[in-house]
């Protein structure tokens, strides 16, 4: 189940060529379980039909003040009710003046002056209307009602022109959604959160790694920033892009990320090692490529740091700790055993074994094994899920240590 399972969202949709790229965005909430209905503003009905989105909605799609099928119903005052997120996008210069200054002089503004609940506005529009005063004022204006706002991106636009203006991608919006509903039980927290495989290299174009893709790390890091915490990411090389409103840093090799956790240690409240650290590296790094031939049959290594380790070891000063458990047997005595000697709060035990719980997956089956010797078994979920799931229990041990 995700956030959006079962959530009502009212698209608002206004005159802007991006209108278009909405109707997939229809399409997305839906897949994830949201119920999605549409209102137009006539000008919107000229960029693209009502029809397109009634068909990709699932609903009728409302462009009029006055109902002429159900006349005795009052279409904005039942819409802004029976909603639980008014999204606006793209948003138009006309429509976000509209709700800057409280006019309800069409569908979509009455409906947005008689909502009671969240509202996302996505400005998409030309640049220098954009950056004209009266935008930026009506907009710092909506803002100070309450309304999240989501930056346009900057690039090339329909009109030609260059700049900021092109409607924010989906991953964002989604994001600003999922944000809108997540319980916010980490508001108060500083959760650092490292993530993906590190690289030792052994010559400028050949290093020791592991399949680790970041997805679980970069999971956790999205939802604990939808949570309200404030989040530093630590990288190893992905191919994620960087949730929104995370801060990521980028390593390379173990060491680089030891020394990046421990310099951002200070301010963290919450430390999550989801990264998939080789144990050992390469004894020496040739200066130049080695040719074939060349090299010796066997390469000399040498043990990497135990970052967790290292912060168990800290003990009282640390801030919550949780370790991973990457493993293909005996999976909880080894989880178990990590916890100990680790010296952590919590350990999430997975199995890298299988196609729907292996490094590349979307989705985990893990348990989860805490200092007070209590187990629980998740089911396999989306990654997304289980990041829920380990902040759910997270919450409940920062509320024991308090
Ligand atoms: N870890 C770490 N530094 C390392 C190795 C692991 O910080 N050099 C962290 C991982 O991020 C994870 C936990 O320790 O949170 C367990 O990692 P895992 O690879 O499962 O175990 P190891 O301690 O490396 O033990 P083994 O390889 O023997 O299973």
């Amino acid at each position: 189940m995700s956030l959006l399972t079962d959530k009502k969202i009212l698209l608002g949709i206004t005159g802007s060529i991006a209108a278009y790229k909405v109707a997939d965005w229809v399409r997305a909430l839906r897949r994830e379980g949201g119920q999605v209905t549409v209102v137009m503003t006539e000008s919107a009905c000229r960029f693209i039909s009502p029809l397109t989105l009634a068909a990709l909605s699932g609903n009728p799609v409302h462009t009029g003040m006055f109902s002429a099928e159900a006349p005795e119903t009052i279409p904005h005052i039942n819409l802004a009710r029976e909603h639980d997120l008014l999204l606006i996008a793209p948003a138009s210069a006309q429509t976000i003046a509209r709700l800057a200054h409280g006019l309800a002089d069409n569908l979509l503004a009455t409906i947005a002056l008689a909502t009671s609940g969240p509202i996302l506005v996505c400005p998409a529009m030309n640049s220098v209307m954009f950056q004209h005063p009266a935008t930026q004022a009506n907009l710092a204006t909506i803002r100070s009602y309450g309304y999240g706002v989501l930056e346009p991106d900057c690039g090339k636009m329909a009109c030609g022109e260059e700049g900021p203006g092109r409607l924010t991608d989906w991953e964002t919006v989604r994001q600003a959604i999922l944000s809108t509903f997540a319980p916010k039980t980490l508001a108060e927290e500083h959760v650092l959160i490292t993530a993906g495989p590190t690289r030792e290299a052994f010559d400028p174009v050949r290093f020791l790694s592991n399949p680790s893709t970041g997805k679980m790390g970069y999971a956790l890091a999205a939802t604990a920033r939808q949570r309200g915490a404030t989040v530093t990411l630590i990288s190893g090389p992905t191919a994620l892009a960087v949730p929104p409103g995370v801060k990521c840093i980028q390593v390379t090799s173990a060491v680089e990320m030891q020394a990046e956790v421990m310099r951002c240690l200070d301010t963290a409240t919450i430390v999550v090692k989801a990264a998939a650290v080789s144990d050992y590296r390469p004894a020496e790094k040739e200066p130049h490529k080695v040719k074939k031939g060349q090299a010796a049959l066997s390469l000399p290594l040498v043990a990497n740091p135990d970052i967790l380790k290292e912060l168990g070891e800290r003990g009282q000063k640390n801030p919550l700790l949780v370790g991973f458990a990457a493993e293909s047997r005996d999976h909880l005595k080894e989880g178990a055993r990590k916890l100990k000697e680790k010296n952590l709060d919590l350990i999430v035990v997975n199995d890298i074994g299988g196609a729907e719980t292996g490094f590349a997956a979307d989705t985990n089956r893990v348990t989860l094994l805490d200092r007070n010797g209590a187990k629980e078994e998740l089911p396999l979920l989306s990654k997304e899920e289980t990041a829920h799931r380990i902040w759910d229990t997270v919450g409940r041990l920062m509320t024991d240590n308090r």
